[in-house]
Order: structure tokens, then sequence, then C-alpha cells
């Protein structure tokens, strides 16, 4: 069999045809009501406690920091009041050990002290004026309320505590599993003295659709905010009355006013059981030798942090093919690989490789060539080789968007949003449907093959990159925490 017979036939593995979308969709439905209901289900559907979305009118200076990804963001939001806001904000790596063997305590000092630069660098008037106040002793203390921006499964309890659940993308600090990651960073916010309250923890979808609805309010606000980045998530509006999981607490002195609620879905372990994903090889290995194998199973399918090594896996298992040449010196291919090359490492190829990829639409492959050279240090590359890349990624890629539909399709349908006057508004971000060519347009193509969503439905949708939602979002949050003091379970 020829390489690029081998690599078509690997791409039809990732086919994901209608029906199975249909599947799917029916599926998430089920799993959802089923979050909604009762604790300790595959879809989290964790209420948020925040029960209205900004109409673009709200003001104010807020903190904000973000932990989530790669990186650790911190920034201020001056909200203007006008739909318009200024941001600044810094961003520094997370060391590896801090993500994945430290402390709980380690990591949450590490945060503290990247604030306290921060606020020296961009606010050391306000920052100096509070220390003046303390040393005289004032009681009354001015201080910065903070959205956190925590993008991981928790439980919350209020719009300003929540214990994590379980760690997701890479992160693996056993000892903060079970604590109330806001009262893990206001104590090291303590130790350092800094003039800043944790106001609220957000989640990086709801903070998206906070800050969507904040910068384009229509007549209706933002009813969904997603993420396909290094995870994938969304958050939505949804009744009140139908979460039931939260009837018990119906004495609470949360806001009910609006008779509705965010929730963030925590789509990411949606069938985690895989009743309806589908599944290949490279997809059950990549699990098995990933740290929560069973785990996560929807994200391992459709986000950036694993579409690289899905990649990575399946064109490995062409070159350890005998009768085949792919990156080894052979009569068909120049390229030779060093044993340590990034292309034999778990996790050594990166998402945006594929990004790169897609948007080839050259003739010689010129942009994949310079991907691979990028990314793998591969020099030459056959354009055999090339075209074998670019079948496997664009299967790859399709597939995570068109799985993408599952959850916006069902949330849609089930709410009853699309027999509704007007558009139905969604903020997307992330690195999948800002940099892979066409995501958006998949999630679309596979969403009007969902016969209830069909192609009127899909005409009612409004998709928009919502920028900075974990900044943005994150503030407007802290705003109506600081505002209502009511948002919690007693
Ligand atoms: C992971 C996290 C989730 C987050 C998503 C996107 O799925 O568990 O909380 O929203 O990544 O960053």
């Amino acid at each position: 069999m020829s390489l690029l017979a081998e690599a078509t036939r690997i791409a039809r593995e990732f086919d994901y045809p209608a029906e199975q979308v249909q599947r799917g969709v029916a599926e998430y439905i089920r799993q959802q009501n089923e979050g909604l209901a009762k604790e300790n289900t595959t879809l989290s559907q964790i209420p948020t406690f925040v029960t209205a979305v900004p109409n673009g009118t709200e003001k104010g200076l807020y903190l904000a920091v973000d932990l989530g990804g790669t990186n650790f963001r911190v920034c201020s939001v001056q909200l203007h009041g006008d739909t318009t806001f200024s941001l600044t904000q810094s961003k520094i790596m997370i060391p590896r050990e801090l993500m994945a063997s430290g402390t709980s305590k380690d990591l949450f000092l590490f945060l503290a002290r990247q604030i306290e630069s921060f606020l020296r660098i961009h606010h050391n008037e306000h920052f100096e004026a509070h220390l003046r106040r303390r040393l005289a002793g004032a009681s009354e203390q001015e201080l910065f309320d903070l959205g956190f921006t925590f993008s991981f499964p928790v439980r919350q309890f209020g719009i300003n505590s929540g214990t994590l659940i379980r760690w997701t993308k890479g992160f693996n600090i056993p000892d903060a599993v079970g604590h109330d990651v806001c009262a893990l960073l206001q104590s090291a916010i303590d130790e350092l003295e800094l003039p800043v309250r944790v106001a609220a923890l957000v989640n990086d979808t709801v903070g998206t659709l906070m800050a969507r609805s904040y910068t384009s309010p229509g007549d209706t606000g933002t009813f969904l905010g997603a993420i396909f980045g290094t995870g994938t998530n969304g958050a939505y509006v949804e009744k009140l009355d139908k979460i039931t999981k939260l009837q018990h607490m119906k004495d609470a002195h949360y806001d009910k006013s609006t008779g509705e609620m965010i929730i963030n879905a925590e789509w990411g372990s949606f069938d985690n059981h895989l009743s309806v994903l589908p599944s290949t090889v490279y997809d059950r290995d990549l699990d098995a030798e990933s740290n929560n194998p069973g785990i996560q199973m929807f994200e391992k399918r459709v986000s950036g942090m694993f579409l690289g090594e899905i990649l990575r896996r399946a064109l490995l298992a062409i070159h350890n093919d005998p009768k085949l040449a792919i990156f080894k010196a052979s009569a068909t291919s120049k390229v030779s690989l060093p044993s340590d090359s990034l292309f034999y490492r778990q996790w050594g190829l990166d998402t945006s490789l594929l990004s790169q990829v897609e948007a080839d639409t050259t003739k010689d492959f010129v942009d994949v060539k310079a991907a691979l050279k990028d990314h793998l240090k591969i020099e030459n590359p056959s354009d055999a080789e090339c075209e074998a890349v670019k079948i496997l990624v664009h299967a790859i890629g399709k597939r995570a968007a068109r799985l993408s539909a599952v959850p916006i399709a069902a949330i849609l349908i089930d709410s009853g949003k699309l027999d509704t006057e007007g558009v139905v508004d969604i903020g997307v971000d992330g690195s999948l449907v800002e940099f892979y060519p066409n995501f958006e347009a998949h999630i679309r193509e596979a969403m009007r093959e969902v016969p209830q969503v069909g192609v009127a439905g899909d005409k009612k949708i409004r998709i928009g990159i919502s920028k900075d939602g974990s900044g943005v979002g994150a503030a407007l949050i802290a705003l109506v925490a600081s505002k209502d003091e009511t948002l919690h379970i007693p």
C-alpha cells in the first residue's frame, strides 16, 4: 500500500457522519439533564451563581487573574460603561514543576507574587497608598476586587467560593483537590499583604459569555460562551427551574429575580464512558498513556492540548510500518529523524502545527514544509510526505470541529432558544476557533445536519469571537459579586 493510500485509510477512521452527530446530540441532552438533577454525573453542570448577563452599561476598575492554560495572566480592566473597556495585562509562563509536582501553597504563592509585581508596575500609587494606610493602622482598607478565572472543574458554593473537583489539561497538584481555590488564593494574597479581595470565582467559559454580552449587547444578551483552546468547555444561561439539584437550597439567598443562572457545563467530560463518542486506536492509546485515563474523553478528541498528540500517534503508526516511508530515510524519503526528535516524544507535537498545515493552500506545500521545519526540524520532506500530513491533519481537525457541534446543538435544542424570536448569540474563544481554518464552518455544517437545528436554526445563530473573556468577563463577575453580597448559599 502506498503512503497516501494508508494516510487516506487512517483519515477515514476520523469520519464523524451526520447520523453520529445526531446520536451525540440526543445523548448530550440526556447527560445534561442528568447533570442538572444530581451531583457526580459525567456532565457536572455547575451552577455558577451568576444570574444575569451584562448589557454593556457596567462601569468600574477591577482586577482579574487567569489560571487555566500554559500562562498565568494578571490584568486590570476599566469598564467604561458604554460596551467598551481598557485592559492592561501581563502574562507569565507557569513553570512546569509548579503545574504538576509542587504543592498548592507553592502554586498560589507564585500567583500572588505575580499579582504583587503587576500592582507595583501598573497601580503603584494605589498600592503605596494602601501600605501607608495600613502602617497608620487604618481599619478601612480600599481593596481591589478581583475576579479569579480558574478554568478547571470546581464545585461552586457561591460566587466567590468553590472546591476543586479534579485537575485537567496537564495540571496535577493533588493537595489542592477538594479545597476552596478562592480561599487558597486569598490566603496567599494576604500573606503578601496585598490590597486585593478575591471577589469572584470564574470559569473561562463564563467569562467568555459575560465579555461577549458586555461588548455586543443585543436585545437578548449572549446565550452561550464556549472555549475551543487548550481545553474545551461551555457555559450557558439555564432556567432556574430546570436546575433541580439546587431545589434543596430553595431558600438560599441568591438572586432568583431573573429566574436564570449561568451553568458551567464542563462538557470536556461529556460521555466519559464512551457510549456515543467516536474512538480510534490513536484516541485510546492517547488516553491510556495520559495522566487521567477515562476522564475528559470529549476534550481529548476536540481540544488543542490533544489534537497534536493524536496526529503524532497516527503519523508514528505509518512511520513504524516497515512497508511505508514517512520521515525515515528510504528510496522515497530524504528525511532522517534523530532518535531524540520531538516526533518520538509524547505531547511532542503542538496543535498550532495543525492550524499551520490546514492553512496551506499552495501547490508545493510551502506552509506544510515550514510547519514541519518549525515544529520537528524536518528538512526536505517529499510531496507525498507533506500530502500525508495534510490528509491526517484535515481529518483530525474536521472531526474535532464536528464533535464541537454536538454540545452547542444540544444546548440550543434543549433550551428551546431556536424557537424564539431574534438571533441567538454565542461567544467563543480559544486557539482552535481563532486559528484553525474553517473550524466554525465545520461546526455549522454539522449543526445543520441535526434536524432540530437545520438550515433555519443555523441562520438564527450568531457566533463571534469574544477576546479577553478571562479578563473582561472576570471583571464583570467581580462587579456583580461586589454589588450583591447575597449570591451564595448561606
Ligand atoms: C477544561 C476545564 C474547564 C475549562 C476548559 C477550557 O475543560 O476543565 O473548566 O473551561 O478546559 O479552558
